[in-house]
């Protein structure tokens, strides 16, 4: 090795980032394209897909658009099969896609916490089904990034579908870890507020004031905080770790956002 940096390299790999038309998807699937990754770009708004797949590609890297709505299994097996007819190969897996805004829980409905579940977890552990055989077969060995959340590791008023959801996202995570390692090593990533256009569809600035306010590092996140981590963890630098999942959120102690106790 001639620098530290050669182990942050992902040369001659090949990575599927879901969710990667805008925010944190799309800042990872550029950052692993900067570190020599050819990258597959998903989400459902194809023009969004493009923006990424243009970016990818001004960096001297292949980007293959396979549009792709996570919770619809054709779709999923159509974006992993789409991968290998391409590019003969898939090292790296990030299930990014996922999300929900937070509600008050009797409010919140069965069926909406179930989607959230459904969202949040099972398309994580579907995609991580097709893509760890395919990972062995074609490249002996994957790593495979989950984004999680704080959501999941604080418990906090509103956040009963989400907080749920990501806690077991995280959870599963480090179940994955332990069944498909040595070869496929499996992280997740506890991100803090990020502005994203998910988080700016219900800022303002008295919200941002509050969470300023319980936030030590006294900013909201950018997209790269969370792009340089899902590298690290995706490469040869993070060899050793696996089941782990990583915050990366200002120094959070709990949830910024207060939500109200329940009217009863
Ligand atoms: N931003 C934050 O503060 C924050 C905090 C904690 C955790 N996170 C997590 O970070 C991840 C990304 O969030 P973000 O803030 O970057 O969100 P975002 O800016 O809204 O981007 C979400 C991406 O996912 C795609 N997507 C949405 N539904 C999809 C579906 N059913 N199938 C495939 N792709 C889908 C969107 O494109 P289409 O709509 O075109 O499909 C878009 O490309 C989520 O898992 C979220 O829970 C975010």
């Amino acid at each position: 090795m001639e620098s530290i940096l050669d182990l942050f390299r992902l040369d001659g790999q090949v990575a599927i980032v879901t969710g990667s038309g805008r925010g944190i998807g799309a800042a990872t699937a550029i950052a692993y394209a900067d570190a020599g990754a050819d990258v597959v770009i998903s989400a459902r708004t194809v023009a969004q897909l493009e923006e990424t797949a243009e970016k990818v590609r001004a960096r001297g890297r292949r980007a293959l658009i396979v549009p792709c709505d996570v919770l619809d299994a054709e779709q999923r097996q159509n974006l992993v099969e789409k991968t290998v007819d391409e590019f003969g190969r898939l090292d790296i897996l990030v299930n990014n896609a996922g999300g929900w805004p937070p509600k008050p829980t009797l409010d919140t409905t069965e069926k909406e916490f179930e989607s959230c579940f459904r969202f949040n977890v099972t398309t994580a552990f579907a995609m991580t089904r097709l893509a760890v055989p395919v990972m062995a077969r074609t490249a002996g060995a994957g790593a495979i990034v989950n984004i999680s959340s704080v959501a999941g590791r604080f418990n906090a008023r509103g956040f009963a579908a989400y907080g749920t959801a990501k806690s077991a996202l995280s959870f599963l995570t480090r179940t994955l870890a332990q069944d498909f390692a040595p070869k496929v090593r499996v992280n997740g990533i506890a991100v803090g507020s990020i502005l994203t256009e998910a988080l700016s569809n219900f800022m303002n600035d008295d919200l941002e004031r509050q969470m300023l306010a319980k936030t030590p590092m006294r900013r909201l996140g950018r997209v790269e905080d969370i792009s340089a981590c899902a590298l690290y963890l995706a490469s040869p630098a993070a060899s050793y770790v696996t089941g782990e999942i990583y915050g990366v959120n200002g120094g959070l102690t709990g949830i910024q956002v207060e939500m109200p106790l329940a009217d009863i």
